[in-house]
């Protein structure tokens, strides 16, 4: 069996949607627990498929990892017993690499298998490495599995990223946590996952400095303890709820959100000519339909997350104007455009650029989701059609968006989940 979607579009959604917290900090908080030491409580962690593998990695690495409540995950990681998560799920998803960086704070060694993840392009780990490298280690590579080991122990180090990378900012700052002295990360990523990463393992007893800006200070300490963690709300959702809004007419309320880290995406549609007004914990956005074309680039937070760009064609196709799409960060994001293509949308992709003419009709059609974000474009997408879109594929959506049907239904979509025999 496999799910679809079925999805209705052209009626216009309005009302209120609760925002879950961040996949892309979670990710990184379950298995900096492995470093704790004692209990960790996390709380306003979404049941997406990501998690609930990362569940599994801790289990079979020996740790208690449960859900107390629907969105609190308790972790005891005083019962973990190897250094070993070669499972073979690490395999399916990106994140699993942050195993190497607690794993190697705990024990000075660790091993896994090489990561999977949405195929959108190149994804090397070279700065993971040359990070784990400069804090002591010895990296081997071989048939799929990565062997890390500090012989001698972790040592605090200065790293200069050659490339602005989440997960290598990440991961050093996990391996850090477990070494002797100072550790500088420059050149460091600065998204608010970042940050949430950073004030995790300052409430485990980890010292943490400049998260958020491209220089981070860690002192490790052999003296960790455990915490009650609330995860950050995940921008990315709520910015593609603010697409959804804008590209079909509505008026949505986000709520559970950190507006500020929405700041890209909310000047863009602004941009385009959609009404938003900002609260402490929400944001609302009105479109009359009448949007504008505008151009877009992706870059590091606090630019245009790449995460974004799926969802803003959507708008843009929709709006009067000839409108580009520089794509920065990664070089095979643009798949969703062949799906798009089969909705009777043409968008000219050459290289990292799409230039989209608007404004198009979007006609239903069987589409299959290629990526997490190609998915949550091809939703917002079928809810904008004429006519019945199918979409397969669904666990790519599933993998990032907790609920997507049930809170689109709740601001009066008319979307499905089907399971069929494949
Ligand atoms: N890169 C390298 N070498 C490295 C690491 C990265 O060349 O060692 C390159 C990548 O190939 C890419 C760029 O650096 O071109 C940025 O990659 P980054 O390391 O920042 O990405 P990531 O940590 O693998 C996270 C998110 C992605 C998101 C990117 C960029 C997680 C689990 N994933 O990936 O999220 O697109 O940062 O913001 O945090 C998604 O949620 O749909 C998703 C793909």
């Amino acid at each position: 069996m496999a799910s679809r979607l079925r999805i209705k579009g052209g009626k216009k959604l309005s009302g209120k949607i609760n925002v879950g917290g961040a996949k892309n900090a979670v990710v990184a908080i379950i298995p900096a627990a492995i470093l704790a030491g004692d209990i960790c409580t996390l709380e306003n962690v979404p049941q997406l498929l990501d998690v609930l593998n990362f569940q599994k990695i801790l289990q079979s690495l020996g740790a208690e990892a449960e859900f107390i409540e629907e969105n609190t995950l308790r972790i005891n990681p005083n019962t973990i017993n190897t250094y070993d998560a070669t499972a073979p799920i690490m395999s399916e998803f990106r994140a699993s690499y942050y195993v190497l960086g607690s794993l190697l704070a705990r024990f000075n060694k660790a091993k896994a298998l090489l990561p999977g993840g949405c195929n959108i392009g190149l994804r090397p780990i070279d700065q993971h490495i040359k990070g784990f490298e400069a804090l002591g280690a010895t990296v081997d590579i071989n048939h799929g599995v990565i062997s890390v080991e500090a012989k001698n122990g972790l040592k605090g180090n200065t790293i200069y990223l050659d490339i602005v990378s989440v997960g290598a900012t990440i991961n050093i700052m996990l391996a850090a946590a477990g070494a002797e002295g100072v550790t500088v990360i420059e050149n460091a990523a600065r998204e608010p996952e970042i940050v949430d990463v950073a004030n995790f393992l300052t409430g485990i007893g980890a010292r943490v400095r400049g998260a958020g800006t491209g220089t981070i200070r860690v002192t490790g300490t052999p003296h960790r303890i455990g915490v009650t963690h609330p995860v950050i709300p995940d921008r990315i959702e709520a910015g593609t709820w603010l697409a959804l809004a804008a590209a079909n007419n509505s008026d949505i309320t986000v709520e559970n959100v950190i507006p500020v880290h929405l700041d890209a995406v909310i000047a863009k549609l602004k941009e385009m000519g959609a009404h938003v007004e900002e609260g402490e914990d929400y944001v609302r956005i009105v479109s009359n339909g009448n949007l504008k074309a505008v151009d877009l680039k992706t870059f590091p937070y606090p630019g245009l997350a790449t995460d974004m760009q799926s969802q803003m064609m959507i708008p843009l196709i929709r709006a009067e104007g000839v409108s580009t799409i520089i794509e920065n960060i990664y070089n095979n994001r643009f798949k969703v455009v062949n799906e798009l293509s089969k909705m009777g949308i043409k968008v000219k992709v050459d290289n990292n650029i799409a230039v989209v003419e608007g404004p198009q009709k979007l006609s239903g059609a069987i589409v299959r989701a290629t990526d997490l974000r190609c998915s949550a474009a091809l939703v917002i997408a079928g809810l904008c059609a004429e006519g019945e879109t199918i979409m397969e594929h669904v666990y790519h959506l599933d993998r990032g968006y907790e609920k997507a049907v049930e809170k689109l239904q709740a601001v009066g979509a008319d979307i499905i989940r089907e399971e069929v025999q494949i």
